[in-house]
């Protein structure tokens, strides 16, 4: 397969992480013979200081004019300090989700099993946690009209959503949990908010074309705590753009580290993929950011063009990494890997699928590995 793939590195350790992925990419190709064009554009704060914009002109057309976009990461501490910075990296992020119509962001979460120890959570509460998070992305407070008045006294962020926005990621979320465990749970407001109320009725509407799937819902309070207190019992969980960023950062904690969470980013002509961990500035450039979360992100992106034995391969090539302690110190305290030398076990695993010639599950102890 012919795939154009938009690069878009951003900030923090976003170039970092990327690499990594491309090098897992690379390896996909050279196994199953596909050519993957790469092209790089600036976006965020990168792109502020370089063209005076977080989104120039060029990287939206690259991104419309590719098949994939692949991102890193978006954010720099200059601008989240200064409130009245006129500009903010995060923009170019938010203009380019709505610009390619990205109305919905997939995001898997997982306990895993070599690494139940590393979440505040307790074992048996997480062991075999396996949900998805469907959030709408392109609607809501995010971006409703936004107001200050001319005092810098009082100010308002509206959310609004339309019926046609809720029900076209609510199909996606529904055909989801039909092929899942077939349940499907809405998070929503709706003992408060007017929007949360209108996701009620058309999501429940909806839910009478998928009679094998069952709907329930829960205000978003209960559902922060039931993720945390008996994640086992989700599936899909369907919510608007703001809960969703937040019970994804909570339900990062389920998996061990924010830097293990990949994303998708669908809507009806392009997708792009991205981890969901912010650009981390404290680690740029130091070669410790765990590059997985954006690994697992270019594996999203393959079974997304139906790539799927592609996407196999890199998926288990990542659970050969964590199984082995070939990880970051975010996963292994002392642990002597830096982001490029993982990203190199998990391409090189790539390419050799089978070659457990170096390994021995038995005989390896975690950490122990030299294999680097
Ligand atoms: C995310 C991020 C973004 C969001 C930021 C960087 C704008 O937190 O993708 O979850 O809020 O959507
Ligand atoms: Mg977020």
């Amino acid at each position: 397969m012919i795939l154009k793939i938009a690069l878009l590195a951003g900030d923090g350790v976003g170039p970092e992480v990327l690499a990594q992925s491309v090098k897992c990419l690379n390896a996909v190709e050279e196994t199953f013979n596909h050519h993957f064009i790469f092209k790089e554009a600036p976006i965020g704060a990168i792109a502020i200081d370089k063209n005076g914009t977080p989104l120039p002109d060029t990287t939206l057309k690259l991104c419309q004019e590719s098949d994939a976009v692949l991102f890193g990461a978006i954010g720099d501490p200059k601008y989240d300090n200064d409130p009245d910075a006129k500009v903010r990296p995060e923009q170019g992020l938010l203009q380019l989700r709505k610009a390619l119509g990205l109305f919905a962001n997939i995001r898997p979460i997982l306990s895993h099993p070599t690494l139940l120890d590393k979440s505040p959570l307790k074992k048996k509460v997480i062991n075999g946690t396996d949900f998805v998070i469907y959030r709408e992305l392109t609607g809501g407070i995010y971006f409703g009209e936004k107001k200050l008045n001319e005092e810098g006294t009082k100010a308002s962020d509206l959310c609004e959503y339309s019926e046609e926005e809720i029900s076209r990621i609510a199909h996606l979320a529904f055909k989801a949990a039909k092929g899942r465990k077939k349940k499907l749970t809405l998070v929503d407001k709706a003992n408060v908010l007017e929007s949360s109320r209108l996701w009620r009725k058309v999501v429940t509407r909806i839910g009478e074309s998928y009679p094998e799937v069952a709907l329930d819902f829960l205000f978003v309070d209960n559902a922060a705590m039931q993720i945390i207190l008996n994640p086992k019992q989700f599936d899909v969980i369907l919510t608007e753009n703001m809960f969703g960023d937040i019970i994804s950062d909570e339900g990062s904690v389920i998996g061990g580290s924010i830097g293990l969470l990949a994303s998708a980013s669908v809507g009806e002509e392009n997708a792009l993929f991205e981890p969901i961990h912010g650009s981390y500035p404290q680690a740029k450039g130091k070669d410790i950011a765990n590059p997985i979360a954006s690994i697992l992100s270019a594996a999203m992106l393959l079974e997304h063009f139906g790539l799927n034995e592609e996407a196999w391969a890199v998926k288990k090539a990542v659970d050969k990494s964590l199984k082995k302690g070939i990880v970051t110190p975010d996963l292994r305290e002392n642990s002597q890997y830096g982001t490029n030398q993982v990203g190199d076990f998990i391409a090189h695993n790539i390419v050799d699928i089978e070659d457990d010639t170096l390994m021995n599950d038995e005989n390896i102890d975690l950490g122990k590995s030299t294999i680097i």
